[in-house]
């Protein structure tokens, strides 16, 4: 069996509920995985929580409650919820709290010590508790983390050591030559300039924190909670208990991450690999964040917008939609309500919903609900054809590059195509006279057809209101396993398919 197309979201933390910059990642990568899914490839998708650290433990003792209790909580009211919420089709949910995570984290630095990469030393160094991590002197400016905007604490301690600086040169040859394994360009080109800055070993264990994974060859220390997390993407998938497994899935074809947390994916993670002996992912892609104000939304600064609030009016679908189409991904992008609501009403209900429901009244209105086959072509036909053709192919290329918005802007200017064929070829003019009867059945099935392939196009992005479109074209078979590569073949759906009024799509919005 080939190797599954496997791709990451980074694992949240559970120290408060998700806001709409966590949804973006895990829509991308949902919509990534049913594109892929859809190509007619195995795919597995994962994503998670990161449980442990001193960021969670200090927010469960705020809230009067032990860690476990806490993290249970969260997980299961705010984030296994929400990926219904935005509809995820996620293979697996890795928790870092897990038996087998915590198995895989132990045998793996185990391993890695086995290997001659730990030794023992004193550290002392601002670090961050918003970011878990050490901060260089450079990083800091005016003594605050710039990330989080709050003072940096001093920690001294004696820890154990990740020999990094070790994997200087080996980081910066296979980046040399994978010039695609970051993405975009300037996030490469940001890691491929910090590793030639100087790499220095790395503290990979805790002495102060208690809420972790104790070290198998010391339980005074836990590991620090990014060697801890990292590792969730191997133990998910049978490192340390199923190698089959293992080897079907691993390596990595991407890992989503923001731009915030690309170091720890770009630089720590492949050189924790290399010292275990493992492949490195294809891919790392970074992506921009959502801002509110110019700055990076988030619950701790108050300007985090919850999932729900949204598509409690939009729905999923049209959550799904607008992050991927209004930002172009590895970009920053401002989120507006009147943006959202001006292209919900442009793009999904006039544009979308209004072809589907226009389409399929038609033939209900027009022929018994029944579809009928189509006689001679004319050219105004053939060229939607043709079109569809070169739609497709330009959204799966851009799909492959993680080009969402390129990928969704081809697939778009189909529909619009086929709004402008209906509105001139008049169908409702051809239906009053006899004489004109073959051509309206033509002109009918040229919709129905082209709305099955926006139906198949679009549903990694929309599942919901294709799926819609497709029980009301009466087409055969599961819309989600049908191909992408293979769409633009006419003449799929078959002549007498039962076709029924589809209900209205993008609903209108209360104004209010
Ligand atoms: N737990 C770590 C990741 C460990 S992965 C081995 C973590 N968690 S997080 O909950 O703080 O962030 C998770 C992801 O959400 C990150 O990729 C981060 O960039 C993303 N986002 C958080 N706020 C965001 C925005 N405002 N906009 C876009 N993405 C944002 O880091």
């Amino acid at each position: 069996m080939s190797k599954a197309f496997y791709v990451t979201t980074p694992i949240y933390y559970v120290n408060d509920a998700p806001h709409i910059g966590h949804a973006y990642t895990t829509v991308a990568g949902d919509v990534l995985t049913r594109w892929h899914r859809q190509r007619q490839e195995s795919v597995f998708y994962l994503t998670g929580t990161d449980e442990h650290g001193t960021k969670v433990e200090r927010t469960a003792r705020e809230n009067n409650m032990e860690p476990q209790d806490w993290c249970d909580r969260l997980v299961e009211n705010s984030w296994k919820p929400v990926l219904e919420t935005i509809e995820a089709a996620n293979d697996d949910f890795i928790r870092t709290t897990s038996t087998r995570h915590r198995k895989g984290v132990r045998k793996f630095w185990e391993t890695v010590r086995d290997n001659g990469h730990v030794y023992e030393a004193d550290f002392e160094g601002p670090y961050c508790v918003g970011c878990e991590e050490f901060k260089r002197p450079g990083d800091l400016v005016d003594g605050k983390c710039p990330i989080h905007d709050r003072p940096v604490e001093m920690l001294h301690e004696s820890n154990y050591f990740f020999r990094l600086a070790q994997f200087q040169d080996a980081l910066l040859e296979h980046y040399e030559r994978h010039p695609t394994a970051v993405e975009p360009k300037s996030a490469y080109n940001e890691v491929v300039s910090f590793i030639k800055s100087g790499l220095e070993d790395i503290s990979m264990s805790r002495s102060s924190v208690g809420w972790g994974v104790s070290l198998p060859w010391d339980d005074k220390q836990v590991v620090y909670v990014w060697f801890d997390a990292l590792l969730n993407y191997i133990t998910a998938i049978g490192y340390g208990e199923d190698d089959e497994k293992l080897a079907s899935i691993w390596p990595a074809n991407v890992h989503l991450v923001g731009k915030d947390i690309l170091r720890f994916h770009a630089v720590y993670w492949p050189a924790m690999l290399m010292a275990a002996g493992l492949p490195l992912p294809d891919k790392v892609f970074a992506h921009g964040w959502l801002l509110v104000g110019g700055e990076k939304m988030s619950k701790s600064k108050l300007t985090g917008i919850s999932p729900e609030s949204i598509t409690d009016d939009f729905g999923a679908d049209a959550f799904r939609y607008y992050f991927l189409r209004a930002i172009q991904f590895g970009q920053d992008g401002s989120f507006s309500w009147e943006d959202m609501a001006a292209r919900y009403q442009a793009e999904l209900a006039n544009g979308l919903g209004n072809l589907a429901s226009r389409a399929t009244a038609m033939v209900v209105r027009y022929r018994d609900g029944s579809l009928p086959a189509p006689g001679d072509y004319t050219n105004a036909d053939l060229a939607l054809q043709e079109l569809l053709v070169a739609c497709a192919e330009q959204a799966d290329a851009a799909m492959g590059r993680l080009d969402f918005s390129g990928g969704i802007l081809a697939i778009k200017e189909f529909v619009d195509a086929v709004n402008v064929y209906v509105t001139e070829q008049q169908p409702w003019v051809l239906a009053k006279d006899e004489a004109t009867a073959q051509r309206l059945d033509t002109v009918l099935y040229t919709i129905c057809e082209s709305l099955r392939a926006i139906a198949v196009l679009y549903h990694p992005v929309m599942p919901a209101a294709t799926s819609l479109i497709w029980d009301s074209l009466g087409a055969a078979g599961e819309l989600g396993q049908q191909s992408v590569l293979t769409v633009s073949q006419w003449g799929q759906l078959a002549p007498g398919s039962v076709v029924t009024k589809s209900e209205s799509l993008f609903p209108r919005l209360d104004t209010k």
